[in-house]
């Protein structure tokens, strides 16, 4: 299912992309998402403002940037979870401005949230059936001990079976907050597909994830595309940009400053400027000095012998 030999029932979708003309804002042939004229101030400082961008249906798009660039402003403002000063934007041809971000979501746009402290003290099956959005509206935590019966069955089944397919299924009564990195950025993917999303939003899956399991999120993500989600996100990780993205798109200092397939975006001249003139050129490097090769190598180990990790965050 995960294999790079999986058919490919979005290869239309892909195909569609070639004749698209690799400049900002550039129309798209079947926009699952289209914003205008999207400015997000916070006080004096202007994080988004975007003329025009359109995200292509059926494909993997990466939006890719130097830190502050607007990423996850941009993501919140599209899913609800934040207002623009001005702007507009549409889901499916569905003007989405001034729609709160439980109703986006049962729209079938879904954006994966971290794990936080609270949802970390929650098992691995409660974080899941928190996922289902359709059913519980936006009684969020509440809605976990009031959900009826039969459709309580229906979740855990959902959930269960996702576990299953994220390699999670042995974790289910842990608690999310034990997990390490990776498995954290499985459990936020398979809790966003609770809801089966039409668009699933990642922001930066790969942050803080070991190189073995990279490869498997990467076949997960490319999973989502095959079965005819679109997926948006976001990644500093430019090796996983180049191998999955069917398009990308790059925003610095909030406005959207390229876009294209991958390997033309990469080598144009704006897009090195703009991450050299950040903090965070070390970004496009592709190398990984060897101390965090070894660290790496242990988590993996570790992940392999089953050992939990004592806390993943300083390591
Ligand atoms: N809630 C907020 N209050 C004030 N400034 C914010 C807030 N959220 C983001 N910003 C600022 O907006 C800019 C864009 O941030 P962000 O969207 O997080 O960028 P990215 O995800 O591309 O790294 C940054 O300068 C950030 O400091
Ligand atoms: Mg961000």
């Amino acid at each position: 299912m995960l294999a790079d030999d999986a058919p490919k029932t979005s290869s239309g979708a892909r195909d569609q992309l070639r004749g698209v003309s690799p400049e900002p804002g550039a129309p798209k042939p079947d926009p699952i998402v289209v914003a205008d004229h999207v400015v997000r101030q916070f006080g004096g400082l202007t994080a988004v403002d975007v003329e025009h961008v359109e995200i292509q249906r059926g494909v993997i798009t990466a939006l890719i940037g130097p830190n502050g660039a607007g990423k996850t402003t941009f993501f919140n403002l599209l899913t609800g979870f934040d207002k623009p000063q001005s702007g507009e934007w549409s889901f499916n041809g569905r003007s989405l401005a001034g729609v709160p971000a439980y109703r986006v979501a049962r729209l079938g746009m879904i954006r994966t949230f971290q794990l936080t402290k609270v949802l970390g003290k929650l098992t691995v099956l409660e974080n899941m059936r928190l996922g289902a959005t359709k059913q519980r509206g936006e009684r969020f935590l509440g809605g976990l001990l009031g959900i009826w019966r039969a459709q309580e069955q229906e979740i855990t089944e959902k959930a269960d079976s996702l576990l299953e397919r994220f390699l999670l299924i042995k974790k289910r009564t842990d608690l999310a907050g034990e997990l390490s990195g990776g498995q954290r950025k499985l459990l936020e993917m398979a809790r966003a597909l609770m809801a089966d999303p039409e668009l699933v939003m990642l922001d930066e899956p790969m942050a803080g994830v070991n190189p073995a399991l990279k490869q498997s999120l990467l076949g997960h993500v490319k999973s989502l595309r095959d079965e005819g989600r679109t997926v948006l996100f976001v990644e500093h990780d430019m090796d996983m940009v180049r191998d999955i993205s069917d398009w990308v798109i790059v925003m610095a200092q909030g406005k959207v400053i390229a876009e294209g397939p991958p390997d033309s975006v990469m080598g144009d001249t704006r897009v090195i400027d703009a991450y050299l003139g950040s903090h965070h050129d070390q970004d496009l490097s592709e190398d990984l000095s060897d101390e965090i090769h070894s660290q790496a190598t242990e988590e993996v180990e570790r992940e392999e012998r089953g050992t939990p990790e004592t806390d993943g965050a300083t390591r």
